[in-house]
């Protein structure tokens, strides 16, 4: 994967050249002062302009005395929200003009793995508040501002990015509805459910339906008219039928390559054995892949972010050296505590 592969699936690259065929956007620029706000691990609070000053719980001078014996006016701690007065006037201007709900993004991700920290339990946002709530929660967010060239192969300089908040119109996407869409020299390959976790009856259904509508949306308007000739294309196939494009992804590892790997997308290897057998005029066809009712239905593949990583490479014996300090730390701590119970016990 290139470098320019994956600027030219930033959004604002995209978006102008297929704004008919998704969903409307408004798309703003964010200064370097939101930027550093986003990056500072510091501190979670929100900003927002009614409430802009919160205090944590040192400082709440009616409280039970006997919790706060250490506070006082020293220790009292006051974190305050930044303010970025400018900037949150656009957006709110922008979320009203988009039907005062939308779904954010950055150039290239949006917090997928955040959803659960909201109150919604949703990429559902109606303020910067909402927005800031779920970016600063969001492996998927620091990855793009820290690192959105990680597994490009080539040496140039990493090119310049312009940071910019993406606003979606809200829109409720039924998940069985969505599909990923490999596209290898300009022809589309290979076409996966994107949901993979559960089975969808209708899919395998309505394979060649869903498969051909697709294709033919394809052909129509994406073919040569992305400035890459090898991408990964998210549409959504609605109850009517219409196709409507979600979203252009880099054409590599970076991508989840869902229910392919991307030996086979690459190699072009296995594709072909999963089309109708012996059907010459079928040839052109893409591979279909969905979930079948065979396959068990799997967790989702964001639940491992709701838990600190070290949890999870401990519970699933991932990370050798994490559990061998665990199992130091717990016999250091058996130890300290024979030690105290001797020390307890009465000398006779
Ligand atoms: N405008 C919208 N309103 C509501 N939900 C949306 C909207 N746009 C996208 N979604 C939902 O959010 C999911 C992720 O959106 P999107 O593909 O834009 O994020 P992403 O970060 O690029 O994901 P990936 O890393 O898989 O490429 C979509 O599959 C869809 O279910
Ligand atoms: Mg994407």
């Amino acid at each position: 994967m290139k470098k320019e592969q994956v600027v030219n699936c930033q959004f604002s690259v995209w978006y102008p050249l297929f704004k008919k065929h998704t969903i409307k956007s408004l798309i703003l620029p964010i200064p370097q002062n939101v930027i550093e706000y986003l990056l500072d691990d510091g501190t979670l609070v929100v900003s927002c302009s009614e409430n802009n000053t919160q205090h944590t719980e040192a400082n709440h001078s009616d409280s039970d005395e006997d919790d706060i014996q250490w506070t006082d006016d020293e220790t009292t701690t006051t974190v305050t929200a930044p303010e970025f007065p400018e900037f949150s006037i656009k957006v709110q201007e922008a979320i009203n003009v988009l039907g005062g709900r939308v779904f954010p993004k950055l150039n290239w991700s949006a917090p997928r793995d955040a959803n659960w920290i909201a109150l919604n339990s949703s990429l559902q946002c109606q303020s910067l508040s909402d927005i800031f709530l779920l970016f600063k929660s969001s492996d998927f967010i620091t990855h793009d501002l820290t690192q959105p060239f990680l597994h490009c192969s080539d040496d140039s300089p990493d090119p310049t990015i312009n940071y910019e908040l993406v606003l979606r119109k809200w829109s409720e996407l039924i998940p069985g509805g969505e599909f990923r869409c490999f596209v290898k020299e300009n022809k589309l390959t290979a076409i996966c459910q994107r949901d993979y976790t559960q089975h969808y009856h209708h899919i395998a259904k309505q394979e060649a339906s869903i498969s051909s509508s697709i294709l033919e949306f394809f052909k129509d308007h994406i073919q040569y008219k992305f400035p890459d000739e090898d991408f990964v294309l998210d549409v959504y196939r609605d109850s009517m039928g219409r196709v409507w494009l979600i979203d252009f992804n880099p054409f590599g590892e970076i991508t989840d390559s869902l229910l392919f790997t991307w030996e086979e997308l690459t190699s072009g290897n296995n594709l072909a054995a999963n089309q109708t057998q012996g059907e010459s005029a079928l040839q052109d066809r893409p591979a279909f892949r969905c979930t079948t009712s065979e396959v068990t239905v799997q967790p989702s593949p964001c639940l491992s972010y709701r838990i600190p990583r070290d949890f999870l490479d401990l519970s699933t014996g991932e990370d050798a050296y994490k559990l061998i300090d665990f199992l130091k730390l717990k016999r250091g701590q058996q130890e300290e505590e024979e030690s105290e119970e001797e020390g307890a016990r009465p000398q006779l």
